[in-house]
């Protein structure tokens, strides 16, 4: 059995390993070490050993088969990552306490209870529409940062009841700084501990509390008035534990409010974001389809299932640009995985973004195709925008719908147009996003797409 230390890798300084190299650029360190090394390679940022898996069939083997052997890398005793800024919430909890809570927020997210919000879904986009139609024609707007705000209204409006949009200009840079961080330390072993009032330090906690300050005053406000209310906040203030008839404490709902708050909007805002700036061969196509199925309505949700080549559109998005590039675990002991042997402690960093550019897997994977996902079996085990196993997305749906919806509202009235020649470089800060923003061109179509 080849070793750890056999598994190819680059050289490294012998003190700070890869870590120079990997902080300029990570997402470019991961393509360009899967080319020149492999499906299963090595590399060391300070004492720590990352192994970067390229394969399915490895990620499969390590997120589905040998799942206890491969646990999330948070440790509620020493939060690090996004642990720092979501606590024990959904994504970063392990144990006893994911599974109670998954089990309890899973039915939130089912087909049928997702299809309950299409309303509010369709409101949000209604309420950006209103603002763009005051602007001069052909302005030029950053589509990140309107996607943004889109997708905090939709996940606010439907989980939480409310709107954040008048805070939107404090929140976006909390949460954008607050990211950042979480993903430098969760790279980074040299980083100074949270203790240590460096300047890096004091601002994080100064974006973390604004979160919190946020979170709690909505749960305070609900707590205050919540008449009517089915959603997910007030579930989470409602459940009470099987065995101990005990309510969850305060700060385990803000954990998961703020979990949902941030894993439900990045993520779908940079997936539309992407998929808006497609070629205008693709977008013509897609508003044909619109057109001819919608007659300039709102879809409903008999619609959503007959705009195939939306969806196809949205799907092939998220595979050449995955908004979650990278999945990351901990070897729990030596573990032997396909013939090598990954030692205890290390981490293993899946990389989504290779797999999905895989060329044992697809055909011309650079190319932006959406007739992958046109076939009647379009399942590609390299697929895996919203992960695998039983740590996968559990906001799968919502995101599909969502993103189908607004998709299909948006490109009904409106044409986008890029307002340089290429698009943007791309960066990855949790999401993968484009660096600086995307500044397209919106231009209202003819009154009978109206959207209505
Ligand atoms: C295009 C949009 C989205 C993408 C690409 C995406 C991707 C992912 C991925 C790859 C994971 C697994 C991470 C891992 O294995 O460590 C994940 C987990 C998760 N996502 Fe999403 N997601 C999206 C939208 C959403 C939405 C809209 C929500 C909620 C409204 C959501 C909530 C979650 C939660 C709670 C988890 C943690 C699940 C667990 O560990 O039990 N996501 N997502």
């Amino acid at each position: 059995m080849q070793t750890s230390n056999q598994i190819p890798g680059p050289p490294g300084h012998f003190l700070f390993g890869n870590l120079a190299e990997f902080k300029r650029n990570p997402l470019a360190c991961m393509i360009a070490w899967q080319r020149t090394y492999g499906d299963l390679m090595r590399f060391k940022l300070g004492a720590k050993e990352f192994y970067l898996i390229s394969h399915p069939d490895l990620a499969e083997l390590a997120l589905i088969q040998q799942q206890e052997d491969f646990v999330k890398i948070y440790d509620a005793n020493k939060p690090n990552g996004l642990a720092l800024i979501l606590g024990q919430g959904l994504v970063t909890s392990s144990g006893d306490l994911w599974r109670k809570q998954r089990r309890l927020i899973q039915p939130v997210f089912h087909r049928s209870n997702v299809y309950t919000m299409l309303p509010a879904m369709a409101a949000a986009c209604h309420k950006l529409m209103a603002k763009w139609d005051v602007l001069p024609p052909d302005a030029t707007v950053n589509i990140a940062d309107e996607m943004l705000r889109l997708t905090v209204e939709v996940i606010t409006q439907t989980m939480l009841g409310t709107s954040v949009l008048e805070q939107i200009e404090q929140i976006a840079p909390a949460l954008e700084m607050s990211l950042r961080f979480a993903a430098k330390t969760a790279m980074n072993p040299l980083r100074p501990p949270l203790f240590i009032p460096t300047p890096d330090n004091r601002r994080f906690m100064r974006a973390r509390r604004l979160l919190d300050e946020l979170i709690y005053g909505i749960i305070a406000q609900r707590r205050a008035n919540s008449a009517g209310n089915n959603d997910l906040l007030q579930m989470l203030l409602d459940t009470e534990d099987p065995d101990t008839g005990e309510k969850m404490g305060d700060r385990q709902i803000r954990d998961e409010v703020l979990t949902i708050f941030s894993a439900g909007h990045e993520t779908t805002a940079t997936a539309l974001t992407w998929t808006l700036a497609k070629n205008p061969e693709t977008l013509s196509r897609l508003k044909d389809e619109l057109d001819k199925t919608l007659g300039g309505k709102t879809p409903d949700v008999n619609d959503l299932d007959r705009l195939t080549y939306t969806k196809a559109v949205l799907e092939e998005s998220l595979r050449i640009r995955p908004p979650v590039g990278i999945t990351l675990r901990k070897v729990a002991k030596d573990t032997p995985l396909q013939g090598r042997s990954l030692k205890a402690g290390d981490i293993a960093v899946f990389c989504i973004y290779n797999m999905h550019r895989h060329a044992d897997f697809w055909e011309q994977s650079e190319r932006f195709d959406p007739s992958r996902f046109l076939t009647a079996d379009k399942r590609n085990k390299a697929y895996m925008p919203f992960g695998i196993g039983h740590r996968h997305c559990a906001g799968t749906h919502f995101a599909l719908v969502e993103g189908q919806l607004l998709l299909a509202m948006l490109l009904q009235k409106y044409d986008f147009q890029l307002s340089g020649d290429d698009l943007p470089e791309m960066e990855m800060v949790v999401t993968v996003k484009p660096v600086g923003g995307l500044p397209m061109r919106i231009c209202r179509l003819g009154s009978n797409s109206a959207g209505n």
